[in-house]
């Protein structure tokens, strides 16, 4: 028997009559919650292994119709399937398997909001799917305006969307030219309408050149022609979490940071120091043969220590999805040429695939989050 049965057993002792239904619930959703519960004697989700797991992947990717031509990796050729079969293990729980249903249940009503770059739109699109290809037949729309794209799982009255932002503080028009201001988040508003506020900036902060999507950058209403991009990567965070503090329902909405993505252009970072790309990659770098790889490559570790810096100081719990390292390891996971643009692509992830896992790693922390407000309103409740 496991822990959250035991744990199920003793609210129903502990609960009367009228709220068994409710519990019932929890009870019910336990067997997923099961493994969870070890979680909270201090498992890492995100320190493990990849294992080979001949039930993976969840889904199809044919039978998923929102995959972008970017991302769409086996329909543009790509033929080594083994990347697909790899499921994140943690060193010391277990992972609930994804369930699109359950998801669905637990979110009913609700909107689920990622707000971030092009790495976002992946992750977004794996949800789309994994939740698509769980309830096939069920009334599924879709709907974009000038801001965002939705996918709204009609009979769950369950939204997800897709937000673009590459740095989430704003990017304004000026008569002298574009201005990023470090200091100004003014979607904030559409934001914070969601339940469940997946957020990620990193990939835009050191572009330059014809890349770069702004001309000065503005700081404390001083206009600059350029700054050192970690300080203003840092101010711009700092803006945002503080937005988080005053501005988020935290009874409400629920609120996620996902880590750095890491690319895969140079082989040093898994001991094949000549390789430039991912385009030979078939199998995740393996931690177990004693070979030395370094974290970081394409970014300052530095990126992930401000992150931290800047989440602890806040009051308001953000939760970080913390999938660098785990995804530092899947040099197997991008698209190579295998895209609809026949670019080479070591920076974003095929669908399905690595950023499945990112989202079953945001269903387990929901589950958690659940799993404590069911307790702690249970707790409430009965104390008197
Ligand atoms: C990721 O790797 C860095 C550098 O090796 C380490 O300090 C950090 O604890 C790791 N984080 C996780 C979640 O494994
Ligand atoms: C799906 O849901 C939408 C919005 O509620 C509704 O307008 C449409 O008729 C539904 N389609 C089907 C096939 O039920
Ligand atoms: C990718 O790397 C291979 C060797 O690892 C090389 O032959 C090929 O030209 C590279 N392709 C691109 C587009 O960089
Ligand atoms: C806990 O109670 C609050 C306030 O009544 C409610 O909004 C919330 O949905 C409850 N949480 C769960 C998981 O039932």
């Amino acid at each position: 028997m496991g822990t959250g049965i035991i744990l199920c057993n003793l609210l129903i002792m502990l609960l009367l009559s009228p709220l068994i239904l409710h519990f019932s619930n929890l009870c019910i959703a336990s067997d997923h919650h099961d493994q969870l519960v070890k979680q909270k004697g201090g498992c890492n989700l995100y320190e493990g292994k990849w294992v080979y797991d001949e039930s993976y992947p969840i889904y199809d990717s044919f039978k998923c119709p929102f995959i972008r031509k970017e991302f769409h990796c086996l329909k543009y050729g790509r033929s080594d399937l083994r990347f697909l079969k790899y499921r994140w293990q943690p060193n010391h729980c277990d992972l609930p398997r994804f369930d699109g249903v359950d998801f669905l249940r637990m979110q009913k009503g609700k909107k689920i909001m990622f707000i971030g770059d092009s790495i976002s739109l992946n992750q977004w699109q794996s949800l789309t799917c994994l939740l698509y290809t769980a309830v096939h037949g069920s009334n599924v729309t879709q709907k974009s305006d000038a801001s965002n794209s939705a996918v709204i799982f009609q009979d769950y009255g369950v939204s997800v969307i897709y937000f673009p932002s590459h740095y989430l503080v704003d990017i304004q028009m000026e008569e002298f030219g574009r201005v990023l201001k470090l200091n100004s988040l003014k979607s904030g508003d559409t934001w914070k309408q969601a339940d469940v506020l997946i957020f990620n900036t990193w990939l835009w902060w050191y572009r330059r050149g014809p890349k770069q999507p702004w001309d000065y950058v503005e700081d404390d209403g001083i206009i600059l022609e350029d700054m050192d991009r970690m300080v203003a990567f840092h101010k711009a965070l700092i803006t945002w979490v503080k937005w988080v503090e005053t501005e988020v329902d935290r009874d409400k909405t629920k609120v996620f940071f996902r880590g750095m993505s890491p690319s895969h252009y140079h082989g040093n970072a898994w001991n094949e120091p000549g390789v430039r790309n991912c385009s030979k990659e078939t199998t995740p770098i393996d931690i177990d043969d004693g070979s030395e790889f370094a974290f970081g490559f394409g970014a300052p570790p530095l990126e992930g220590e401000i992150l931290k810096q800047v989440l602890s100081s806040s009051k308001n719990n953000v939760h970080l999805l913390d999938i660098m390292n785990m995804s530092q390891l899947r040099k197997d996971g991008h698209p190579s040429t295998n895209n609809g643009y026949k670019g080479m692509d070591c920076t974003h992830w095929c669908v399905a695939g690595v950023p499945d896992t990112w989202n079953q790693l945001v269903y387990a922390q929901l589950l958690m989050i659940q799993q404590d407000e069911l307790l702690a309103n249970a707790t409430i409740k009965y104390n008197y």
